[in-house]
C-alpha cells in the first residue's frame, strides 16, 4: 500500500500545498478530504506562482488524477473561479484530471451570508473565519439538511431541497440575524447551470480511491488547515469546522483507516496563526515582525497579516499523537535566518508542573507559560543548500530537538518556496 497523509501540524499555512506539489511526482493520486475554500496554498514551480484553495495541490504538476473528496465542504462558484485562473496559466482542470465525490457537501450563498451574519453577532468574540461559508456548510451536513452534489446532479431533488432550506434560512436570517431575505428563484438557477458543468466531474470518489489503492497505485491525501483547527483537537472555538486531523481522512476519503500508511505532519520552522485565538509562543514584538516581513506571512485568502511565534514542540508533539505522524516537513527554515537566538517551547509550565500537551479548557490554554530552549542562529546561506550534509550544525541541532522531543523524524526540509528548494535527510 503506497498510501501517504500530508496534514498540516501547527495553525494551518505550513506549507502544505508546497509539500503536495513537491510530492506529486510519486503520486498518481492526490486527494483533499475536508475543508474548501477556506484553505489557501501557494504552489512555486520555476519562478511562477500559483495560488489554490479548494482544487487539490497535485493540479500543478501534471498528469496526475485529483480528487475532491466527500468530507469537502464544495463551493461550485469558487469551483470555477479556480478553474479559470488555471486556465490562464495553461493548467486545464478537466475530468481526466479531476474527480468530485458525489457526496460532497455544497456550499451555497446562504451559507457563506449566514457566515458573515453569524460574525457579526458575535460581535468581540468573533472567530474570524475566512467568511467562506464552512462553518455554516458542516453544520447543516450534520443536522442533515445539507444538499450533496448528487442531490445537484437530479433537478427535482435539489429544487426541493433548497426551497425548503432557504424558506427557514430566510427566517433565521431576518428574524433573528436582522439579515435580509435571499432569492431562491436566482440560486437556484444559477446552480442548475452549474450541475451540467459539474456534471462529468462527479462521481463515486471512494470506489476511484479503492481501485487506485488495489492497483498498487501512490495514493496522497492532501490535508488543509493544521492540528490546532481541528474541530475537536483544536483551540476551540477558534478552529475549522472539520477534521483537519489524520483521523479525518478515512471518513472524508471514504477508505479504512488501515488504509493509511505513512502520515507526514508538516510543520514551519516557527509558529503563525491568522484569526483569534490563543497562541502561547507569539511575539508581539520586533522579531515577530521580522519574521512577518521575511516570510511573508499574510494569508492567501484573506490578506490578513499572520500572527507569529517562536517553534511550539508541545503543538508538534500534539499533532504527532492525534495524527499519528510517522515523519515531519520542516518548512521556512531560511526565514529564520539571521536572528539569534533562536527560541523553542519545549514544554508549558501549567499550575506549578510541567505539560507536553495542549490543554483542552482555553482558560487553561491561557495560563500556560511557554518553558524555551535557546539556540544558536543561522545565516542566509541555507537558502542554497541542497544536500542534507551540507546543512550547518545549528539547523541539525534545531531539527534533532524537534525529533527528541517529538519522537518523529524529520526527513525532509524546506529553505524557500519552490518545488527544488527541498533537501531529503
Ligand atoms: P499551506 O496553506 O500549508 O499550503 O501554506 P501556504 O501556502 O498558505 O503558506 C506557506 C507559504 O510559504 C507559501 O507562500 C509558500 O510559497 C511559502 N513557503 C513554503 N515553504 C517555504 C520555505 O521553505 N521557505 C520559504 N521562504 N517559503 C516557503
Ligand atoms: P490552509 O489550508 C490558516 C482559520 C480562519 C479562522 C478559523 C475558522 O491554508 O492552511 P473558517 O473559515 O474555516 O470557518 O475559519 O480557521 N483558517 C485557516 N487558517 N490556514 C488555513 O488553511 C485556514 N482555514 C481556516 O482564519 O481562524
Ligand atoms: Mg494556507
Amino acid at each position: 500500500m503506497n498510501t501517504k497523509v500530508v496534514v498540516g501540524a501547527q495553525w494551518g499555512d505550513e506549507g502544505k500545498g508546497k509539500v503536495t506539489d513537491y510530492l506529486a511526482e510519486g503520486s498518481d493520486l492526490i486527494v483533499r478530504f475536508q475543508g474548501g475554500n477556506n484553505a489557501g496554498h501557494t504552489i512555486e514551480v520555476d519562478g511562477k506562482q500559483y495560488k489554490l484553495q479548494l482544487i487539490p495541490s497535485g493540479i500543478i504538476y501534471g498528469g496526475r488524477m485529483n480528487v475532491i473528496g466527500n468530507g469537502v465542504a464544495f463551493d461550485p462558484a469558487a469551483f470555477f473561479r479556480e478553474a479559470d485562473t488555471l486556465a490562464q496559466a495553461g493548467i486545464l482542470v478537466t475530468p481526466e484530471v479531476l474527480a468530485i465525490s458525489d457526496r460532497v457537501n455544497l456550499i451555497l450563498p446562504y451559507h457563506i451570508e449566514l457566515d458573515r451574519l453569524k460574525e457579526l453577532a458575535r460581535g468581540s468574540q468573533d472567530i474570524g473565519t475566512t467568511k467562506k461559508g464552512i462553518g455554516p456548510c458542516y453544520t447543516d451536513k450534520y443536522e442533515r439538511s445539507g444538499i450533496r452534489m448528487c442531490d445537484l446532479m437530479d433537478r427535482d431533488t435539489f429544487s426541493e431541497k433548497l426551497n425548503r432550506n432557504l424558506e427557514e434560512k430566510n427566517r433565521y436570517i431576518t428574524l433573528v440575524l436582522n439579515g435580509e431575505a435571499m432569492d431562491a428563484a436566482a440560486m437556484e438557477q444559477q446552480y442548475l447551470e452549474y450541475a451540467e458543468r459539474l456534471r462529468p466531474f462527479v462521481k463515486d470518489t471512494s470506489v476511484l480511491i479503492d481501485q487506485a489503492i488495489h492497483a498498487g497505485k501512490n495514493v496522497l491525501f492532501e490535508g488543509a488547515q493544521g492540528m490546532l483547527l481541528d474541530i475537536d483537537y483544536g483551540t476551540y472555538p477558534y478552529v475549522t469546522s472539520s477534521n483537519t486531523t489524520a483521523g479525518g481522512v478515512a471518513a472524508g476519503a471514504g477508505i479504512g483507516p488501515n488504509r493509511i500508511r505513512e502520515v507526514v505532519g508538516v510543520a514551519k520552522a516557527y509558529t503563525t496563526r491568522v484569526g483569534k485565538g490563543p497562541f502561547p509562543t507569539e511575539l508581539d514584538n520586533e522579531i515577530g515582525e521580522h519574521i512577518r516581513q521575511v516570510g511573508h506571512e499574510f494569508g492567501t485568502v484573506t490578506g490578513r497579516s499572520r500572527r507569529c511565534g517562536w517553534l511550539d514542540l508541545v503543538i508538534l508533539k500534539t499533532s504527532a499523537r492525534v495524527s499519528g505522524l510517522t515523519s515531519f516537513v520542516v518548512t521556512k527554515l531560511d526565514t529564520m535566518a539571521g536572528i539569534d537566538p533562536i527560541r523553542v517551547c519545549t514544554g508549558y509550565e501549567f499550575n506549578g508542573t510541567i505539560i507536553d500537551y495542549v490543554p483542552a479548557s482555553l482558560k487553561d490554554l491561557a495560563q500556560c507559560q511557554p518553558v524555551y530552549r535557546d539556540f544558536k542562529g543561522w545565516d542566509e546561506s541555507v537558502a542554497q543548500i541542497r544536500d542534507a550534509r551540507d546543512l550547518p550544525a545549528e539547523i541539525i541541532d534545531y531539527l534533532t530537538c524537534i525529533e527528541e522531543v517529538t519522537g518523529v523524524p524529520v526527513k525532509t526540509i524546506s529553505v524557500g518556496p519552490g518545488r527544488d528548494e527541498t533537501i531529503e535527510r
